[in-house]
């Protein structure tokens, strides 16, 4: 068993004696302050393409931050500028069914709130739950349902990042929720918008699990997003999330889903997803 010393060297871990030294080796090889933070999910990694970058940090030379280990991921943070705002943009998110622990998977939005970054946007490929969807449209998400089996804030509250218990009730920020519509309105993306129910993965549900989750109020389901956006709620950023529906999970189309489905599906919507993400950069 660990003595008291080991243990209490376990559970700070991630504590903000760490968050803070990543921030100082960022500071230290990039001169771009962002304020924007941006988190790309599965197969929507060309928004990178719009950045004018300053500099690229791998995840492995920052002290603490995990590796990226799916494949269909890069490990690294972009610092540049879109539409002459100041960005960082995480290539490569880390879920939590590749076995990081949640404080690992919440690390680099910690980074992020302590580099100055006050808005949180994330993209995610999921399922689409909501008879209504079709495949490679967007959801812009209003409210989440965590059935994640552990919680980023779980043990001792970081009190320099927020409160003990932070308020859910308006996770997603209204304010960019409207305007991501205004947004989709003007330049004619068709969007959805909805509930997303987060889940463990790395297997995808059975026929009775997509059942059970529109019982309960989801419209999409997939594998990220909450932890970060807890993390971000905490830490009193404004957070604005959208995912792709990349296969339908009701009636007749629940089918054999593959990584290759997923990607070329996300890969159909990206347009639209850069499109919305760089207008709505323009705006803040
Ligand atoms: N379930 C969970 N995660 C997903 C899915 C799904 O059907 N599609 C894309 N990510």
């Amino acid at each position: 068993m660990f003595n008291t010393d080991e243990k209490e060297a376990i559970f700070r871990f991630m504590g903000f004696t760490e968050i803070r030294s990543a921030v100082d080796y960022i500071h230290a090889h990039c001169s771009i302050r962002p304020r924007i933070g941006i988190i790309l999910g599965t197969g929507l990694g060309t928004l990178v393409q719009e950045v004018d970058v300053s500099d690229v940090i791998s995840y492995e030379d920052i002290p603490h931050f995990p590796i990226s280990t799916v494949e269909s991921h890069l490990g690294k943070l972009i610092f540049g500028k879109i539409a002459e705002r100041e960005v960082v943009v995480m290539q490569g998110r880390l879920h939590y069914y590749e076995g990081y622990d949640m404080q690992q998977v919440v690390f680099p939005v910690r980074v992020m709130k302590l580099l100055g970054v006050d808005t949180l946007l994330i993209s995610n490929a999921a399922g689409g739950l909501n008879n209504s969807f079709q495949v490679s449209e967007l959801m812009l998400i209003e409210d989440h349902i965590d059935l994640l089996p552990d919680n980023p804030l779980r043990g001792r509250n970081i009190d320099e990042l927020g409160p003990r218990f932070p308020d859910m009730s308006e996770a997603y920020n209204p304010y960019l929720l409207r305007m991501a519509k205004e947004i989709s309105q003007t330049h004619n993306l068709a969007v959805q918008q909805g509930v997303y129910v987060s889940v463990p993965g790395p297997n995808l549900e059975t026929k009775a699990e997509y059942k059970y989750l529109q019982i309960i109020g989801a419209d999409a389901v997939g594998m990220s997003t909450v932890p970060e956006v807890i993390a971000a709620v905490h830490a009193g950023l404004s957070v604005f999330a959208v995912s792709v529906i990349t296969d339908l999970c009701f009636g007749t189309h629940v089918n054999k889903l593959s990584l290759e489905d997923v990607i070329a599906a996300a890969k159909r919507a990206e347009p639209s997803m850069t499109l919305l993400f760089k207008q709505m950069i323009k705006r803040l």
